[in-house]
């Protein structure tokens, strides 16, 4: 199953597609976590898009468009994917309808107010990227990650300033999706302002139908 997991930052795209992909058996591919790898490991891709990312922007169609390409030549995908953050513009949909099949558009439904909330709140191991909640999804340890025990932290687009600019590129660029997958007749909404287990199993629920 091709899945794409659209939504406003914060919305609990990558929360519910590690559930998912795990129950489904198929990759998470996030174009955030691949570029915050990038990031990390100071590629020249990394090094390229670090302002961008921290400054909530996104990262040109071209670039981003050819990193998942790469991605999806991995034999992994064989029996499908979640492309969590992709596509982020009308652009890179167009590309990747030249290159892969969708089965369904998930889209999280959540208001500014909860993005707020969620983004001010939230933590991310520094080694292997798994995510928390202050309020919502403790770590077992306060600043501890429970898979691997490392430190977390804040993420650099975390930020008030960032964290606005990000719903203000959203509102612009990736919600005209919206009405794209919905003419397709790909797009199934989900409420995504539900505790984790909730959204994870409306979301189980209208795949599988
Ligand atoms: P990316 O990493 O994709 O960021 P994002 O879309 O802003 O999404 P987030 O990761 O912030 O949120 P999420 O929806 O995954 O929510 P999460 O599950 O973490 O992209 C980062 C940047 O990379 C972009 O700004 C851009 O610069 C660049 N980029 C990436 N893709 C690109 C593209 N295609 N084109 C161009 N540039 C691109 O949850 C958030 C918090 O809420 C967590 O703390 C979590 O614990 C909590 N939470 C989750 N679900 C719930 C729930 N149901 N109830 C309560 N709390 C919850």
């Amino acid at each position: 199953m091709k899945l794409i997991f659209l939504g406003p930052p914060g919305a609990g795209k990558g929360t519910i597609a590690s559930r998912i992909s795990k129950d489904l058996n198929i990759p998470h591919i996030s174009t955030g976590d691949l570029f915050r790898k990038a990031i990390k490991n100071q590629t020249e891709l990394g090094k390229k898009v670090q302002q961008i990312i921290e400054s909530g922007d996104l990262v040109p169609d071209a670039l981003t468009v050819a990193l998942v390409k790469e991605r999806l030549n991995n034999p992994d995908v064989e029996n499908g994917y979640i492309l969590d953050g992709f596509p982020r513009t009308i652009k890179q949909a167009d590309s990747l309808e030249s290159f892969s099949k969708i089965d369904n558009v998930i889209n999280f439904v959540i208001s500014d107010e909860q993005v707020i909330q969620r983004l001010s709140g939230r933590r991310m191991c520094k080694n292997c990227g798994e995510g928390y909640h202050i309020e919502n999804m403790k770590p077992q340890k306060e600043g501890i990650c429970d898979k691997c025990g490392e430190e977390l932290i804040i993420r650099p687009d975390d930020t008030p300033e960032a964290i606005k600019n990000r719903l203000a590129v959203y509102y612009e660029s990736t919600a005209p999706l919206i009405d794209y997958y919905k003419e397709k007749g790909l797009l199934l909404d989900i409420d995504g302002a539900q505790e984790v287990g909730k959204v994870a199993e409306a979301t189980s629920k209208a795949i599988s139908k």
